[in-house]
């Protein structure tokens, strides 16, 4: 086997960091990654298996930006497997996992700037190393993978709207990463596949959203309910702020700071500003019971 000898089946530790990087929603216990949820439901584990080291391909340079029916066949698969659930289907940012996330998964067509460039090198650099704090990188992949979803995203989501590829900047890819020798990638830990389940708890996290949110709308026989309702604008963007920021959890002046902090401008209203400090105490009192 190539790579450091590392068994498939090791659990891997570091791997926490990826995830935390991700939703900082989660933290890291033992050999095991802790999923805690603020609301309604109880801690639960994910168990990571780690991939082995693997030798890529060398890549034929003259084809990069020229991809034929096969690469985008494969492309598209390869897409839709990895990428689609937070990018959409389409690749308009609107996939069903990046609903709850800030910012928001690329719009493939933004003509705006873009993290590492929405050239190719750009598009290599980010699945090589990440983009911000919740796209991954996607070195775990082979390079041809990634090759072809990069020639797919060109294709079918940017068509006429794609920055041509330079021979400058292939000459630029092929120093940095090797492409036309060949890299021997080290054992890694499997992002992608980790990823996916990160997006499926993210799934799960506004569905719970919505539980909490029609659990405080019914609750209008307690004191602080009609505050909550009365200074709410968007129910579900709202509980997500209160879960994600726990710091209101210490007392009302904390809850007051959170919402009044919250950069989703969404979430509450800002007559919010002039609740009286007793409205803000019944309503922290229902907030810390019901949630
Ligand atoms: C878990 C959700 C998620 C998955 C899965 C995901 N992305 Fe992303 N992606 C994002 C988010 C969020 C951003 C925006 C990052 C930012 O603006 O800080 C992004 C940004 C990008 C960008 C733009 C980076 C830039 O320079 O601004 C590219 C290109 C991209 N993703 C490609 C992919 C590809 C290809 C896949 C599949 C292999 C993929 N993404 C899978 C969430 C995801």
């Amino acid at each position: 086997m190539l790579g450091c000898g590392m068994d498939k089946s090791t659990i891997v530790q570091a791997y926490a960091a990826v995830v935390i990087g991700c939703f900082g929603l989660l933290s890291f216990k033992g050999n095991k990654i802790e999923e805690w949820s603020p609301l309604l439901i109880d801690r639960n584990y994910v168990e990571i298996e780690q991939e082995a080291g693997q030798q890529t391909a060398p890549v034929n340079l003259t084809l990069l930006g020229k991809p034929d029916a096969d690469i985008l066949a494969r492309g598209k698969s390869l897409y839709n497997q990895n990428c689609m659930f937070c990018h959409g289907e389409k690749g308009l940012g609107d996939g069903a996992a990046g609903v709850a996330m800030n910012p928001k998964p690329r719009n493939f067509k933004d003509t705006g700037t873009w993290v590492n460039g929405k050239n190719y090198a750009g598009m290599f650099k980010t699945l090589k190393s990440g983009a911000g704090t919740l796209m991954a990188p996607y070195d775990t992949l082979p390079v041809e993978d990634r090759i072809a979803m990069i020639e797919y995203i060109r294709e079918e989501f940017q068509g006429s709207g794609k920055v041509a590829v330079s021979q400058a900047e292939i000459e630029e890819m092929d120093s940095l990463y090797s492409l036309a020798s060949g890299v021997k990638a080290a054992s890694k830990i499997p992002v992608p596949k980790a990823i996916q389940i990160v997006a499926e708890e993210e799934l799960k996290k506004v569905e719970r959203y919505k539980q909490a949110l029609e659990l405080l709308l019914s609750a209008d026989y307690l004191p602080g309910q009609k505050q909550f309702v009365s200074i709410v604008a968007d129910g579900e963007s709202a509980i997500k702020i209160l879960s994600e920021n726990r710091v209101w959890r210490s007392d009302s002046n904390s809850l007051a700071m959170v919402v009044s902090g919250s950069n989703d401008s969404r979430a509450f209203k800002a007559s919010s500003a002039f609740m009286s400090k007793e409205d803000w105490e019944l309503l922290y009192q229902f907030l810390r019971t019901m949630i």
